[in-house]
């Protein structure tokens, strides 16, 4: 990766430790993140503040779970090589970006959050009026804002959360932006771009700043993005001297909408450990095998001679995500005419999750006996992380005076 990386190649994404994945994780998401690690600089954090959140009268198997976890991403193909991978709260720096951001964040943004009132009325029995509860889209927020991730891939649920935290950054920006040196420090970082571009530069700023040409404004936003030898603390500047805004320290992040997961649960709801119809990434074979066994069918099927309609059978929506066209006819082809039962249909859906888990449990296995190299693996990426963060949070501390040197 270039040591110089821009905001918009930056992706961060964290998951609440809940323990043992299942597959719905892995197709929804973790396949996802692995794609994304080739192509961007990708951060991925086990959220354990969050999870203290809702559980914070149950701690005990936190520790565990995010053990689990970890160990789960990484047999799945999250590669450490690839992406930094850690632990939130080895990085102490989300908490303090979380305590500066809720001194300009209005109460009302976060009551107005939608998953507020729906979580408080799904999780009754919990005491979810704390201060920690209503503050955690704003600990979200700080989460992205500390790595100024352009991108942040989140199911549909989430996108709430990310909306929130462009109206935080763009209220950070608005307050802190307007360093008193900022012009003479954007003319230095023109410079700094050589001759040429600054020349081109220069008259882009005019025409935009000028004569309101927005097309100017793209050109030289285009020019800004092709820079290689500027920091990111220039780059910011130059984007805000050029379009006259002040200069973004907390860039506005994007939600990039994760495709809701094709994997059915067992009875073709969603997969949800809370529905009961999950298969775990570490189900042993035997039980993988059981399970799919005795999932529900065409309920219209009661023997084996009455024909089927896959539409209305849980399997086929296993098949969409598992077989092939000539396997999927000839399920079509013998559920409508009772040419196959259900067991027969169901067997090349076995064999394909058992391909799939395979590879992925024997690297569970593997890491499992090897924690020290788990511990070292996220010791690493918190330190990553920590340091990226610290660059942010030095800015912070100091657009905003508190920088005591
Ligand atoms: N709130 C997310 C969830 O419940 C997890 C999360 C925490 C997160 N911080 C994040 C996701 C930052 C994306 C970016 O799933
Ligand atoms: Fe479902 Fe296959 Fe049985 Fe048809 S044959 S009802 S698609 S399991």
């Amino acid at each position: 990766m270039n040591s110089v990386v821009s905001s918009h190649q930056r992706v961060l994404s964290g998951m609440r430790p809940t323990g043992r994945l299942h597959l719905g994780h892995y197709h929804g998401v973790l396949k996802n993140w692995i794609k994304l690690q080739h192509e961007y600089d990708c951060f991925f954090f086990v959220a354990d503040w969050h999870a203290l959140t809702t559980s914070y009268d149950n701690t005990a198997g936190i520790n565990a779970s995010v053990w689990e976890m970890a160990v789960d991403w990484l047999a799945a193909g999250v590669n450490p090589g690839a992406a930094k991978i850690f632990i939130q709260s080895r990085v102490p720096e989300h908490a303090e970006l979380h305590l500066l951001l809720s001194m300009i964040t209005p109460l009302g943004w976060l009551e107005r959050v939608p998953t507020y009132k729906d979580q408080q009325e799904k999780l009754k029995e919990k005491d979810l009026a704390t201060y920690g509860f209503l503050g955690y889209p704003l600990l979200q927020s700080a989460d992205i804002l500390i790595y100024r991730a352009g991108l942040v891939p989140v199911g549909e649920d989430q996108v709430a959360h990310v909306e929130i935290t462009r109206e935080v950054a763009r209220r950070f920006n608005h307050l802190y932006g307007r360093e008193p040196d900022f012009e003479a420090k954007a003319e230095a970082a023109v410079k700094k771009m050589g001759k040429k571009n600054a020349k081109l530069y220069h008259e882009l700023r005019k025409r935009y700043t000028e004569q309101g040409d927005h097309e100017a404004l793209a050109t030289g936003r285009a020019l800004l993005e092709s820079q290689q030898n500027i920091t990111l603390a220039d780059r910011e500047r130059l984007f805000g001297y050029l379009d006259g805004a002040g200069r973004t320290i907390l860039p506005e992040p994007q939600a990039l909408l994760t495709p809701a997961s094709k994997m059915p649960g067992l009875d073709g709801q969603k997969m949800s450990k809370s529905y009961n119809n999950t298969i775990a990434l570490r189900d042993e074979p035997k039980q993988v095998e059981q399970k799919l066994r005795t999932m529900p069918t065409d309920p219209a099927r009661v023997r084996r001679s009455d024909a089927g309609d896959p539409a209305k059978c849980p399997v086929w929506q296993l098949h969409q995500v598992y077989s092939d066209d000539t396997v999927k006819s000839w399920v079509m082809e013998g559920c409508t005419s009772a040419g196959i039962g259900c067991l027969d249909c169901k067997q090349p859906v076995v064999d394909a999750v058992l391909n799939e888990l395979r590879p992925i449990q024997e690297r569970v296995v593997e890491f499992s006996n090897d924690p020290e190299r788990v511990r070292n693996i996220l010791a690493e990426g918190s330190e990553a992380a920590r340091s990226v963060a610290r660059a942010t949070l030095d800015e912070v501390r100091q657009v905003m005076g508190l920088s005591y040197r």
